[in-house]
């Protein structure tokens, strides 16, 4: 009986910046076990002998290099994801901020197809200050940033959905009050995730907040000139 032969893993340096290069991701600054999880699957559904041939396949096919991008960066997301996390904003965050602050301007950094900005959007118009907030969602994938434009919240906000890589693009050059930076760093190797942090912290306003994912925290917040006010919540000084 035939036995279906996993690729050869580890990955060799080799064969992850064939991939990369075919991906168009920069491989070596996500979670190694991530990717090579994600390359494996991709091997077998694709029929490829191994990771070059599997590189080869992703420069030239275009839904196969569609469907390992997304296996690999895992645009899937909820409206009040981790339900409790919203609630501690519209109940403590969101009053603490509108204490010195008239609106919000807030980024959601990895946002896929919209629904976080959307539910804080919610809250914002629920705390009356919806109208004059200003709101950005942000995503390395092309096609999820359509999908959230498409659905963008009305109300009197200014909101804006772009495309930018928080691997190798700038900061957005103004300040938030708020950034939301859920469920995306889980699947960074710890030195990029580093630099993806110190990049959130630079824009942030005096006394403004960054918000991770559940399984996410910072281990030296003060090396981003952060102090820790929740189990995955960070203000920066206020001085
Ligand atoms: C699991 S979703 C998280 C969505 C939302 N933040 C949430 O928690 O529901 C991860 C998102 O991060 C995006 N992402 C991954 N790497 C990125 C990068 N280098 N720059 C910007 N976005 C990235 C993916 O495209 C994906 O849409």
């Amino acid at each position: 009986m035939d036995t279906l032969v996993p690729p050869q893993l580890p990955l060799s340096a080799g064969e992850l910046a064939a991939l990369g290069r075919a991906a168009g991701i920069p491989l070596s600054s996500y979670r190694r076990a991530h990717v090579e999880r994600c390359a494996e699957r991709a091997v077998v559904r694709t029929g490829c002998v191994g990771p070059f041939d599997l590189a080869e396949r992703l420069a030239r096919d275009a839904r196969a290099r569609v469907a390992f991008r997304r296996s690999l960066l895992v645009p899937v997301t909820r409206m009040f994801r981790d339900a409790h996390e919203f609630e501690a904003l519209e109940t403590d965050l969101l009053p603490g901020l509108l204490r010195d602050r008239g609106r919000i301007s807030m980024w959601s950094a990895g946002c896929a197809t919209g629904e976080e900005l959307r539910s804080v959007a919610v809250l914002l118009e629920r705390l009356g200050v919806l109208e004059g907030s200003y709101l950005l969602g942000t995503d390395v994938l092309e096609d999820v940033i359509d999908a959230a434009r498409a659905a963008a919240p009305a109300g009197g906000a200014v909101v804006r959905f772009e495309r930018r890589d928080l691997l190798l693009d700038d900061a957005p050059s103004r300040g938030f009050d708020l950034v939301l930076c859920r469920n995306v760093g889980i699947y960074f190797e710890p030195s990029a995730q580093a630099h993806v942090h110190g990049k959130l912290a630079s824009v942030l306003t005096r006394g403004g907040l960054l918000m991770l994912g559940r399984s996410e925290t910072l281990l030296r917040p003060e090396t981003f000139g952060l102090e820790q006010v929740g189990r995955h919540v960070f203000r920066k000084a206020r001085t």
